[in-house]
């Protein structure tokens, strides 16, 4: 008996060894260059990401397969990835986060294998997956072994855009072909001073075009949101990065066949505000900052969290806000033309933008709301070699394949091609609303009048007093909502110190609605 009790003891210890030594990374040395880099180690970050104590490992115990250069003396703790779930809120999670003390993070045939078992059983169990990278890449010895795991991983984030939520934060580099998993993914996140990414590095731009840039400049979080619109979010810590990711995943559904969570912070749904109107001024002219309409309409900020609203793609194309919000308890997605860029116009940028943002509303179950502010598409060659009608054609497309609930409401102007790209009811608005401010027209009151108007004007001993009174002409007749509200192209007209209980019914009337598209294999979008 005793015999067998040593036996068992000694598998018991053999067992704790080969945890403790995958425990340990890459070692002390690698940890300590991690954290001089200003980097949390791959465990630290699980432990942060995820509701504590609820971390389950899978695969911790694989070896490597790699034989050349070297690589069969090696050993690589856990094959540079930690992976398995957990819980977020105390919803499952699955996670992968790639260690670069085990050799770089380096992806081989093994580490690719468990982040293809990490997304597989996402998707088969329908909860979201959260990828961290940190990572040289494509492991060098390994060879076409390794590029095929990119392949497969590839293959796995596209078939399940869709169907469950798939998060990436990139927290060190990721370079290379690495890049198009992030880029499959929904949202990518990034950490100043750490993150960086790109398809060639400084070295090889500089050997092909003589250019010189910096890692940072060239690949880091600022530029790839606020020139390349590829990082949705820029956050300041680690920390505040994957608490972020958490916030981001409490309005979101655990895959397509469920509804987001509900959340009530006790926030009236009758409550009105007489205040809201003086942010708009009532010259077409003047900005304002369409957040302060945010800030006001939708339901307060849960404990703890400063705004009322989660955005995406802040610092990129901020003439259009999209961004998450909740109403009477209901996660909505948010797109709003924003009056203090641009005068709130749609271009290039802001279509791309919106678009991905609506198709990723309506795969997920997440009401649409509407706030049109917007005096046209940007006008000049760059934006129209630049391909502004396919660009802008997404919108109207996204618009019209979402079935989830659409609810429109116009603040001021709505004119042209870009009131309809701004969901009207033409294009499925389940209601559309305006503020006595609004006007809906096919362009402004000052083009119109010099268009139709011309010969008049041109005839006119005072022309400026003609085109002043055919401006106001104008405006009487179209620049307002009426004519509109007289035809039903929109609903109602309504007293802004209303626009939150208005929104509220709007969107609880239309959240049992049924609506089907024609069967099909997939849709062919504008891209
Ligand atoms: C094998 C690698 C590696 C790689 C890094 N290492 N990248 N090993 N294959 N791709 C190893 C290093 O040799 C080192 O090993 C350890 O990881 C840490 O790397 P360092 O270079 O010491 O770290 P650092 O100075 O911080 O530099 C990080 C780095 C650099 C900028 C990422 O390592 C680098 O440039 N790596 C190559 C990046 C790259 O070109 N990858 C291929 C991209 S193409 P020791 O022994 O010291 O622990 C690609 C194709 C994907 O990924 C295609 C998909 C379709």
């Amino acid at each position: 008996m005793s015999g067998e009790r040593e036996i068992k003891e000694r598998m018991l210890e053999e067992l704790k060894a080969k945890k403790q030594k995958v425990l340990a990374m890459g070692g002390p040395k690698g940890i300590e260059r991690q954290k001089k880099l200003g980097k949390l180690t791959a465990r630290e970050r699980i432990e942060l990401l995820l509701d504590e104590g609820t971390f389950v490992e899978i695969g911790a115990l694989v070896k490597h397969k790699g034989r050349e250069f070297g690589l069969d003396k090696r050993e690589i703790p856990a094959d540079g990835v930690v992976t398995g779930f957990g819980k977020i809120d105390g919803r499952k999670v699955y996670v992968f986060s790639q260690d670069f003390t085990s050799l770089g993070g380096t992806l081989g045939e093994v580490h690719a294998k468990k982040i293809c078992e990490v997304l597989d059983r996402a998707a088969k169990e329908g909860c979201p997956v959260i990828g961290i990278n940190d990572s040289g890449g494509a492991r060098i010895q390994e060879g076409v072994d390794a590029l095929a795991g990119y392949g497969q991983i590839f293959f796995r984030n596209s078939i399940y855009s869709g169907v469950i939520p798939q998060i990436c934060a990139i927290l060190g580099p990721c370079a290379g072909g690495a890049v198009y998993s992030p880029a499959l993914m929904d949202f990518i996140f990034m950490v100043e001073g750490i993150s960086y990414a790109f398809i060639t590095g400084p070295r090889v731009i500089k050997q092909v075009i003589g250019e010189e840039i910096s890692e940072m400049e060239l690949g880091g979080p600022i530029p790839q949101q606020e020139k390349s619109g590829v990082v949705h979010r820029v956050e300041k810590s680690e920390e505040e990065c994957l608490r972020n990711i958490r916030r981001l995943l409490s309005y979101l559904p655990s895959n397509n066949l469920e509804d987001p969570p509900r959340v009530d912070v006790g926030d009236d749904p009758n409550r009105r505000d007489e205040g809201l109107f003086d942010i708009v001024p009532a010259d077409p002219m003047k900005p304002y900052d369409m957040y302060d309409i945010i800030r006001r309409v939708f339901d307060r900020s849960p404990e703890g969290e400063e705004e009322n609203y989660f955005d995406i793609l802040p610092r990129f194309a901020p003439n259009i806000i999209t961004c998450f919000a909740r109403l009477n308890g209901y996660t909505v997605g948010i797109i709003a033309n924003q009056p203090k860029f641009k005068a709130g116009c749609l271009d290039i940028d802001a279509s791309d933008k919106a678009s991905r943002f609506i198709r990723f509303c309506d795969a997920f179950n997440i009401p649409l709301i509407n706030l049109v502010d917007v005096p046209g598409y940007l006008p000049g060659t760059e934006q129209e070699w630049g391909g502004i009608i396919r660009h802008g054609a997404k919108m109207l497309y996204a618009y019209s394949e979402a079935t989830v609930p659409k609810i429109t409401l116009i603040i001021r102007k709505a004119y042209g091609g870009s009131y309809l790209a701004m969901c009207s009811k033409d294009l499925g608005a389940d209601m559309v609303l305006a503020w006595p401010t609004a006007e809906l027209a096919v362009m402004g009151p000052e083009g119109a009048a010099q268009i139709i108007f011309r010969e008049e004007i041109a005839k006119a001993e005072d022309k400026e007093k003609a085109l002043k009174e055919k401006i106001k002409l104008y405006r009487e007749t179209f620049a307002n909502p009426y004519r509109a509200a007289e035809s039903l192209h929109i609903d109602d007209v309504i007293d802004p110190a209303d626009t939150r209980p208005m929104l509220i019914k709007a969107l609880e009337a239309s959240l049992t609605k049924r609506e089907r598209r024609p069967p099909k294999k997939h849709s062919v979008p504008p891209v």
